[in-house]
């Protein structure tokens, strides 16, 4: 597909096709006279064959299952969780990336960049002579099913499952798919996706920085004469414009405000080695931060592949009850703490201060387990959006979307007390 990247997270890069070289060097500083168009996304200057400007006045357009009402429906502090997202049939009906754009859950204020969505995507069709752009926010997106030839202003990214990228605020892009397509998308208004601080980690660790590949310019000079259309998302709105050429006409651009891809087989995990779990937090590949220090609009976690080695521990994740919003979604194989009915392609939400753990199945098991060295998620890629904000879900993700899993409650009903008063006879495993 002849796309290629630049590696490294965050780094001022520059970027030309190589059909027009030396573009950069024949401009001599950011704004030249008579050199190129240019458009400025800061902090990154893109020379282009037209300007953005030249297009028909955007409309309004059938909004679809794109939401920014969190009062559809009341609040619901239940533990949900979805069987798998039903991708429409490419013989039924032709649905592209856009049009199966789905809104599950969110919070916050778009007008106020605050706050943040989740999405479900779900499409059998390329775009097209169609772009998106979204005046909200950014984008992360996870693939679950299907790769991803996404087109940008920037170059073109191929993206597979258990890989992820990130489309920022109001850069355009156009998706082909290759077949019936399903992923997540975690996006959050007005604040950017970081590596977080690595604090006594030292240098290394995590998500390393040189494992984000951003692509190199690409243009295509392009007449449409029926007319290229230009979706943006605008105030949790879509509108459409017509335009007569490609948008995709940048020969070169500097900056480093720029799309990325990362491979999550890269993240480094790192994970008890003596006794109890670290905070699923030193899962975080990246972060949202929100304006209260330590505090973040979303995180972005996975639970890859490991060694599990903890001595005189439950290993897999224990009961609890905490402040975030706790979004969970399967790319492939079997998450752990719910062997059964938490698939890849569905999803679970579990709200600010709503009780969850392993299913009852997974808790007797791992009591009685013995503590040797073993291998945990081999061929699994669970992730987690979560949020300190308090998630309010759509009405197409509690009813419309026909997907939520009305018996989820009954995964924890036959866990029995182990209870005995004398704590050096314990009744129970172990
Ligand atoms: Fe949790």
């Amino acid at each position: 597909l002849g796309e290629k990247y630049i590696p490294g997270f965050g780094n001022e890069c520059a970027s030309e096709d190589p059909r027009c070289p030396g573009a950069l060097l024949c401009i001599s500083h950011n704004i030249t006279q008579n050199k190129a168009y240019l458009s400025l996304f800061s902090p990154s200057w893109l020379y282009r064959i037209l300007p953005s400007v030249c297009h028909k006045p955007f409309e309004s357009i059938d909004q679809g299952h794109v939401t920014h009402n969190w009062d559809e429906v009341d609040p619901d502090p239940n533990q949900l969780r979805w069987k798998p997202f039903e991708i429409p049939k490419a013989s039924q009906k032709k649905v592209d990336f856009v049009s199966g754009l789905h809104t599950l859950c969110g919070a916050g204020d778009i007008r106020s960049n605050n706050g943040l969505a989740i999405h479900i995507f779900l499409c059998n069709t390329s775009m097209g002579n169609r772009c998106f752009y979204n005046s909200d926010g950014d984008f992360l997106i996870v693939p679950q099913k299907g790769k991803l030839l996404i087109y940008t202003e920037f170059g073109k990214m191929l993206v597979q499952p258990n890989e992820i990228c990130v489309i920022q605020r109001g850069m355009r892009f156009s998706i082909d798919v290759f077949e019936e397509t399903r992923g997540y998308i975690l996006e959050v208004y007005g604040v950017h996706f970081e590596l977080p601080d690595l604090g006594p980690i030292g240098a290394n660790g995590l998500a390393n920085p040189r494992d984000f590949l951003i692509p190199v310019a690409w243009y295509e000079d392009r007449q449409v004469p029926g007319g290229y259309t230009v979706i943006n998302k605008y105030q949790g709105k879509l509108f459409a414009a017509k335009q007569n050429v490609s948008p995709f006409n940048v020969v070169a651009w500097h900056g480093n405000y720029t799309p990325y891809k990362y491979n999550l087989e890269n993240f480094m995990v790192i994970n008890s080695v003596a006794f109890d779990h670290a905070d699923p937090s030193i899962f975080t590949v990246l972060t949202a931060k929100s304006v209260r220090p330590g505090v973040a609009v979303a995180d972005f976690v996975i639970f890859p592949p490991r060694w599990g080695v903890a001595d005189k521990t439950f290993r897999p994740p224990y009961y609890h009850r905490n402040c975030m919003s706790e979004f969970m979604g399967l790319i492939k194989g079997h998450y752990e703490a719910k062997q059964g009915e938490f698939l890849p392609g569905g999803g679970s939400l579990h709200s600010s201060m709503t009780p969850h753990g392993p299913d009852a199945d997974c808790f007797e098991k791992a009591s009685k387990a013995k503590l040797a060295p073993e291998r945990i998620a081999d061929g699994t890629m669970a992730f987690m959006f979560e949020s300190s904000l308090s998630m309010a879900v759509t009405k197409w993700g509690l009813k419309s979307s026909s997907c939520l899993d009305e018996n989820y409650y009954k995964c924890w009903e036959p866990l029995k007390s182990h209870f005995t008063p004398d704590s050096r006879k314990p009744a129970g495993p172990n």
